[in-house]
């Protein structure tokens, strides 16, 4: 029998790196001028097919190209004229790279090519991983000032100056056509699925804003034009990165397309002095040879599997007062809700803004982390003990990066914010923003943050962000700019530490809702708050796009209150429930306000979340409809054997039924038993034919179906 080929490889004497997944390869191959360039990446080859591979060459023929393949990262010299991945600048003014590799290293799931430029002490390393059962591949690059320290020839030493430097650049094989997806949005409007044809151009997704962005996630996937939910080759990627980035995606007139991206919007620059390195974050790419569905499924179990801390623990339900109270936050007001939060089957209530120093309002009292007097007389410990016996867990919510001027911390530092001294700084949501990037300012808010928890019992921290950088500055440092990466590797690493130091913890992303989501965030929170909108009707489009890539565990989605506060909507609580119910549920509405009778009915919609929370939040999901007429969502437990469709139909149409829902995960060949109604349905027909939906007449009709496979 032939060995099983490792999942990553390097073969010196040809060049050629091979990393293996379950269902894909990705090949490239070191060029005699030294460059790494792409050669494969798509279905399963043998070993055969891929030595047969012919060298990859560009699709462009004229004394006016190169006609080397896609540069694994384009360093900006030679016959290059896309957009380059790698930008420097040496002492003597030289642009760009021209890479010897002088090694390589497989360690495990691992390679690196190691490059050193020929002429100049700059050096790269290009890494590649691949994880047990994942066909995801992870890239990043490692970029290193090798000059000598206190080298006065500064032809080839002095400061390098790094214009650009990106994760990874990717290329997609020849296609008839392309077509891009991606998500766009903005504030009460994240996660929009936009899927269009690709120009032919460069089309630039970026966050400008020094957080991940509600504007654009950094996550794309191109296609041919003709993938579906179930079936067609998709390549997507992921950036894992939560502060600003680019990504340029580059047809060209010849039909090539290859797309680079990393953190760092343009214009930026970062200085590497001998002996400094600059690493980038992850890059991470997938194909997958069966649709959307199954690329955001790969992306969930990746997800699952190698992002998050502690993909293992049920996501609580949460009780969170923001809409009900707003700024209004007091001892006997909180506990009130607490109660009625408990009787509904909340596990977890967190305290929203308002809770602190003079913080009556957005305009004041941001950065001063102790208690309200007015509002808690005894500090938060008597409610959080409270909380705790009605059986819950005890949050709180916090905004560490940001400051209101009218503050006790701006007023003892004014220099700790991000500002440029000769410009008038902008405030948004009436805050400026805190230069996390200084080592002073780091150290208080973990020291803060870290009392915060140890004093008030706390065991989950929403993590919220309500502005992004403006007037960008670091008055006095050298290489000011470092901002960008180092006020967000500070965040990752308080976050860190936090969890590090209080076993148990949980941490919420949040940034004005969906503002700051992405896998490096989420490497260290447990789920984020998806958006500020919680109206269902909109909320269905929001969750669709969050689906492409994050996984429903880390979708946080509350049931508010009716009329919806953002727009206005009248919904039904069992519509706005079942929408809700596709995420990790959350209770969000003025529970004072609500009738006997919806407290009722709201209980029985937690306790039949609790049921099948194990396969939303563990299980893999199925789109069976996209958000317009009817959207269902199905999730099936990894085995098989428990199914959950969640069905909502926003508005009626006279004169159309509901169609029949098919389910394709279903297995043909089995039974599966309703366990509302009781009937048993063949697969077979549920897979092609399909279920009556069961929509009661009227807008904003919803249903739950609950399957289980009995043979
Ligand atoms: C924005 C968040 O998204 C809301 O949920 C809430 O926490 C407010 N900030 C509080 O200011």
């Amino acid at each position: 029998m032939p060995a099983t080929p490792p999942p990553v490889s390097f073969d010196p004497a040809r060049g050629l790196a091979v990393l293996r997944t379950p269902g894909s390869v990705y090949a490239l191959r070191v060029d005699a001028d030294g460059s790494p360039r792409h050669l494969y990446w798509g279905a399963v080859l043998d070993p055969d097919d891929l030595a047969a591979l012919p060298a990859a060459v560009s699709p462009a023929a004229s004394s006016f190209e190169s006609e080397a393949a896609a540069d694994e990262l384009a360093p900006q010299t030679g016959a290059r004229f896309g957009p380059a991945g790698l930008q420097v600048r040496f002492a003597d003014g030289t642009r760009g790279a021209q890479w010897t590799l002088t090694g390589h290293t497989v360690e495990g799931n691992e390679l690196r090519l190691h490059l050193a430029d020929r002429r100049y002490p700059l050096a790269a390393d290009l890494c590649y991983r691949v994880r047990p059962g994942s066909d995801v591949i992870e890239r990043w690059v490692e970029l290193s000032h090798t000059g000598p320290d206190g080298a006065n020839d500064s032809d080839v030493s002095g400061p390098i100056v790094v214009d650009r430097l990106d994760s990874a650049s990717w290329t997609a094989p020849a296609l008839p056509d392309y077509r891009l997806s991606h998500l766009v949005g903005g504030w009460n409007s994240e996660f929009r699925l936009h899927r269009d044809r690709l120009p032919v151009a460069e089309t630039v997704l970026t966050s400008r804003r020094g957080l991940t962005s509600h504007h654009a996630n950094p996550w794309l996937a191109l296609d041919d034009g003709t993938a579906t939910e179930e079936h067609g080759e998709v390549w997507s990627t992921a950036l894992a990165w939560s502060g600003s980035w680019r990504i340029t995606v580059h047809r060209d007139p010849t039909g090539r397309t290859t797309w680079t991206g990393g953190f760092g919007h343009e214009g930026l620059s970062w200085t590497l002095q001998p002996g400094e390195s600059l690493q980038t974050p992850a890059f991470a790419g997938l194909y997958t040879a069966h649709g959307f569905g199954a690329a955001s499924r790969a992306w969930h179990d990746h997800v699952r599997r190698h992002v998050l801390p502690e993909p293992e623990r049920d996501r609580p339900v949460v009780y969170n007062s923001w809409e009900a109270t707003g700024f209004a936050v007091d001892h006997d007001g909180q506990l009130g809700l607490a109660r009625l939060a408990a009787r509904l089957g909340a596990e977890l209530f967190v305290l929203d803004d308002g809770w602190f120093g003079a913080r009556t309002s957005d305009r004041a009292g941001l950065g001063d982390w102790t208690p309200r007097p007015a509002a808690f007389p005894d500090g938060l410990r008597p409610l959080a003990d409270e909380v705790h016996r009605l059986g819950m867990s005890f949050g709180l919510w916090v905004e560490p990066e940001m400051v209101n001027a009218d503050s006790d911390l701006h007023r003892a530092h004014p220099d700790w914010v991000v500002h440029t001294p000769t410009r008038d700084a902008t405030e948004l949501r009436n805050q400026l923003m805190l230069n996390f990037g200084r080592p002073e300012v780091e150290a208080w808010a973990h020291r803060t943050l870290d009392q915060v928890v140890r004093e008030h019992d706390v065991d989950w921290l929403k993590w919220d962000a309500n502005r992004v950088v403006t007037e960008a500055g670091w008055p006095g440092h050298p290489d000011p700019d470092r901002l960008w990466i180092d006020h967000v590797r500070a965040v990752h690493r308080i976050m860190d530490r936090l969890r590090a130091d209080h076993p148990g913890l949980r941490i919420e992303a949040c940034a004005g809702g969906g503002g700051r989501v992405d896998l490096a965030v989420l490497a260290r929170t447990d789920q984020a708050w998806t958006s500020d909108n919680t109206d269902p009707v909109d909320r269905l489009g929001i969750q669709h796009g969050f689906s492409q890539l994050y996984p429903a565990q880390t979708m946080a989605a509350w049931v508010t209150d009716s009329p919806n506060a953002a727009t206005g909507r009248s919904t039904p609580l069992r519509f706005r429930f079942h929408v809700a119910m596709a995420g990790a549920l959350g209770l969000g509405g003025d529970l004072t306000r609500w009738t006997a009778e919806e407290l009722d009915e709201a209980a029985a919609l937690v306790a039949r979340y609790k049921e099948i929370r194990p396969l939303v939040q563990r299980g893999r999901q199925h789109r069976l409809s996209a958000p317009g007429g009817v959207t269902a969502v199905h999730y099936a437990a990894e085995d098989g054997t428990e199914h959950a469709v969640l069905v909502c139909r926003p508005a009626t149409r006279f004169g159309h039924r509901a169609p029949a829902l098919p389910l394709p995960a279903l297995d043909p060949a089995a039974h599966y038993l309703d366990l509302d109604e009781g009937a048993t349905y063949s697969g077979a027909l549920l897979a092609r034919q399909g279920i009556d939906p069961r929509l009661p007449a009227g807008d904003y009709a919803s249903s739950l179906i609950r399957l289980r496979r009995v043979d």
